[in-house]
């Protein structure tokens, strides 16, 4: 069972389109993926152009079913779209005891139903991000070639650090980022050498997996103006082929946090 949120705090660094093509690359190895938006901005539903009556806020707080409020996306991917509602919902549950825990509570009674669960995130520290880090436990953090990105990961490593220390202490229970992902790569600019280097130190300092890069591909931009998934659209793609890579390893790692007693959880 993968469990995984693509975060990064700063806004436009590829976690939707790096949730959309790791959920179809799951999806398209047989597995059955769960897609949840918890973004207000609702980037999900429209970059592949679902239509959806209900969305996350409906589930979460206005007690409609969780199979009335999916959108199947693909033969193998169910999304829970997310709408301006969400933040609504949030300010709800922001009321309420243990919040943190509230997808663990909503969402564990179906994981049975899936292979795979992975949740994108709005660009700032919200309450879903906290509750999706500590359902799933496992974050991805996609960085782009430019300093603000890699201010975003290092708030989201920070994040998951807090989580960690609070719950590794209290519930054993450890909130681990299963790597750092360049995006946007293209190694002509001298910029995307320079922040390549700083990643690998911080990867190297921190001891987060820094996972292979994802090159600038115009047909993941096009992709979305079709509103098609990138292995509809251009099934050839760099972008694609990069991203397969990292899927496979995003498994390795994930195998290996597994075996790691969790007495042993580190800070990030
Ligand atoms: N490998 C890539 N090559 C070229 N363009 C890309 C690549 N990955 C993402 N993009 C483009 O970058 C833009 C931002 O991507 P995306 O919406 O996935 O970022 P985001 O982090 O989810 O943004 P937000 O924080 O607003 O939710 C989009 O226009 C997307 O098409
Ligand atoms: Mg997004």
């Amino acid at each position: 069972m993968i469990r995984l949120v693509v975060a990064n705090q700063r806004g436009g660094v590829a976690k939707t389109t790096t949730a959309l093509v790791l959920a179809r690359i799951y999806a398209d190895q047989g597995k059955r993926v769960l897609l949840i938006d918890t973004d207000s901005q609702g980037s999900i539903g429209t970059v592949i152009s679902l239509k959806s009556k209900y969305h996350l806020s409906d589930f979460l707080v206005g007690h409609i079913a969780l199979e009335e409020c999916l959108v199947r996306a693909h033969p193998n991917i169910d999304v829970l779209p997310s709408n301006r509602h969400t933040s609504r919902a949030e300010d709800l549950i922001t009321a309420q005891g243990f919040r943190e825990f509230v997808f663990e509570q909503m969402f564990g009674p179906y994981e049975h139903d899936y292979d795979v669960i992975l949740v994108d995130v709005a660009p700032s520290i919200t309450l879903f991000q906290t509750c999706a880090m500590v359902y799933t436990r496992r974050v991805v953090i996609p960085v782009a070639m430019e300093i603000l990105s890699v201010q975003g990961a290092m708030a989201s490593l920070e994040s998951a650090r807090t989580l960690n220390t609070m719950f590794c202490n209290s519930y054993h229970l450890p909130v681990e980022t299963v790597g750092m992902v360049p995006v946007m790569v293209d190694r002509r600019l001298a910029m995307t050498n320079i922040i390549l280097d700083t990643l690998d130190q911080i990867c190297e300092k921190t001891g987060v997996p820094r996972l292979s890069a994802i090159r600038t591909d115009t047909s993941v931009v096009k992709a979305n103006k079709e509103r098609q998934f990138l292995a509809d659209f251009d099934p050839k793609s760099k972008a694609l082929e990069d991203y397969t890579v990292v899927a496979d390893e995003i498994l390795t790692v994930m195998e290996q946090l597994n075996g790691i007693p969790q007495a042993q959880c580190k800070s990030a």
